[in-house]
């Protein structure tokens, strides 16, 4: 069946949520006052945290210095897959699902370090992927193209990388299948539709293309295709089937099991791990709370079967013995999930755990029996399981999350001096959409500000007068206890190409600021965009304070 026009099936609690923060001009506003810390991320023990960072940066410096290495002896158009000691990397050529990984590696290392010489190989990298914008035969764009083309937007403001996305968001989308509520995975025996678990990392794209001039239709898609999942390979525990096939004219299921996992009744780890990505990215992009209860109970899933040092065995059903393989890029997937979960959960005490199991699994993958340091491989992680078929191996997957994961890790609240900002307003996308604003002189400074659903371009711009270090945006909403909000912060040098720092979700249970930390980076101007929230269409802020 050919993919059909996107009608959604479920009232969707996102929709109008995709809103513009309007917010009212403020001339020579001052904000300054003591660091708070709070809210994002949950305080560590001084001592450990200043261990843990000692250690992540150590474990950056060897992620860098193997992807330099790779870039060195990588020829043009292939792209790693997997690893062994002492053997070059396995390679694929562009057409590969696992061809972003290294270009988007490489804009994490210009992320981490500001060191544009990073940018330039990424961008040389992801050259030979342009093609795959028009690549309407596989469901894995959000992988091959958000990692790459979407993070040369997300940090430079590229916009012809910007146009490549949403070309890739409608290839995404045109896989469509409307009469089993899903985008398709894969072409499935004749006159099925096969769906996986892994699709969920995908959404992203849609998100993304939603929110940057694509079709409000991508994120009912997306939310849709989520549900779908949530309803076939979610199982009441909170683990996960890997596979399910639809008829295609009918739509009822005609099977689920695992194509990747041990068995059909088992649960594969790197797909509960993608599960655990998935509905996390889900909640973040849209505020719904039913993809944090599946964000959550896959993640308890995750959380009370994992071994000990936090890194699974391939399988979460198989029997363990000394020589039953492990899975680090299954690993690297889910400290990723966890510390991104940990830093958005509304609960404080759920976000304390997540970032605690997070960290934990990324000091057992940054030690000795995971790390690849000395080991001759070219990869930065040992022991990835690429499908149950293939031997222990470094997996170039693996190595992107560890990375992604590291870079979490890093961001805690910052507790930097506040910067002065002499000038606060509306951006000029603002104006055209000029909505309901609020300036409350009284007791504090508050912008109120309705939402108009497709104009999610308005946004609250802070000038610092000058290019300065940027640490972190800490915020106090109004009604800050009764409703968690969604924030993305963008950051620009000049006030014309932006870069997207984090998008942040308040946790709904404080009226005092919230601090939330973003790499550190130079900026003169500092973009506040509101995106919805529990409370629906509204956003007031009472205070904002940028850090040094
Ligand atoms: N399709 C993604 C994976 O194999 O994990």
């Amino acid at each position: 069946m050919l993919p059909g026009p996107f009608h959604p099936r479920r009232t969707s609690q996102a929709a109008g949520r995709v809103a513009a923060l309007v917010a009212a001009a403020l001339c020579a506003t001052l904000l300054t006052g003591p660091a708070q810390p709070a809210g994002a991320a949950p305080p560590e023990a001084p001592a450990a945290a200043a261990h843990d960072q000692a250690r992540w940066a150590k474990a950056r410096a060897f992620a860098l210095h193997q992807l330099a290495a790779t870039d060195r002896h990588l020829a043009r158009g292939r792209y790693p897959v997997t690893a062994h000691p002492d053997v070059p990397w396995r390679t694929e050529g562009s057409s590969s699902w696992m061809a972003g990984f290294f270009p988007g590696q490489l804009w994490l290392a210009y992320e981490a370090t500001g060191n544009p010489t990073w940018a330039a190989r990424a961008r040389a990298r992801q050259r030979d992927l342009r093609w795959r914008r028009f690549d309407t035969s596989t469901h894995d764009l959000g992988f091959v193209m958000l990692d790459s083309f979407g993070q040369a937007s997300r940090l430079t403001g590229d916009p012809r990388a910007r146009r490549v996305v949403l070309d890739s968001a409608a290839s995404l989308a045109s896989r469509w299948v409307p009469v089993a509520h899903t985008l398709r995975s894969w072409q499935g025996p004749p006159g099925q539709v096969t769906v996986i678990v892994d699709n969920m990392v995908n959404l992203e794209l849609l998100f993304w293309g939603a929110d940057h001039g694509g079709p409000a239709a991508w994120r009912e898609m997306a939310l849709e295709h989520a549900l779908t999942t949530r309803d076939q390979l979610v199982r009441p525990d909170g683990s996960t089937w890997h596979a399910v096939r639809f008829d295609e004219q009918t739509g009822e299921r005609v099977w689920r099991g695992n194509i990747g996992g041990a068995r059909d009744d088992s649960t594969w780890a790197r797909g509960q791990a993608w599960a655990v990505y998935g509905y996390t990215v889900a909640y973040r992009e849209t505020g719904d709370p039913r993809m944090l209860e599946v964000a959550r109970r896959t993640a308890r899933f995750a959380l009370s079967h994992l071994p000990a040092d936090g890194v699974p065995y391939w399988d979460y059903a198989v029997p363990v013995t000394r020589r039953t393989p492990r899975d680090s890029s299954a690993g690297a997937v889910l400290a990723s999930a966890l510390l991104e979960l940990g830093a958005i959960d509304p609960d404080a005490g759920l976000r304390a755990r997540y970032r605690r199991a997070g960290l934990h699994t990324l000091r057992t993958l940054t030690g000795p029996r995971f790390s690849a340091q000395g080991s001759g491989s070219r990869s930065v992680l040992l022991h990835g399981r690429a499908s149950p078929r293939t031997p222990d191996a470094g997996t170039v997957y693996g190595d992107y999350y560890l990375l992604e994961a590291l870079q979490r890790a890093q961001l805690v609240p910052s507790t930097r001096r506040a910067l002065r900002v002499v000038r606060a307003g509306a951006s000029r996308a603002a104006a055209h959409h000029p909505g309901r604003a609020v300036l409350d002189h009284s007791a504090t400074s508050r912008w109120s500000a309705s939402w108009r659903a497709g104009a999610a371009a308005a946004a609250l711009r802070l000038d610092l007068g000058r290019v300065r270090r940027v640490s972190g945006v800490s915020v106090a909403f109004w009604q800050g206890d009764a409703r968690a909000t969604r924030l993305r912060i963008l950051t620009s040098v000049t006030g014309r190409r932006w870069s997207v720092a984090r998008t942040v979700v308040s946790s709904g249970g404080s009226s005092a600021q919230e601090t939330y930390d973003v790499p550190d980076r130079r900026a003169r101007f500092v973009r506040l965009i509101g995106l919805g929230g529990s409370a629906g269409r509204r956003i007031d802020l009472t205070t904002v304070r940028v850090r040094g």
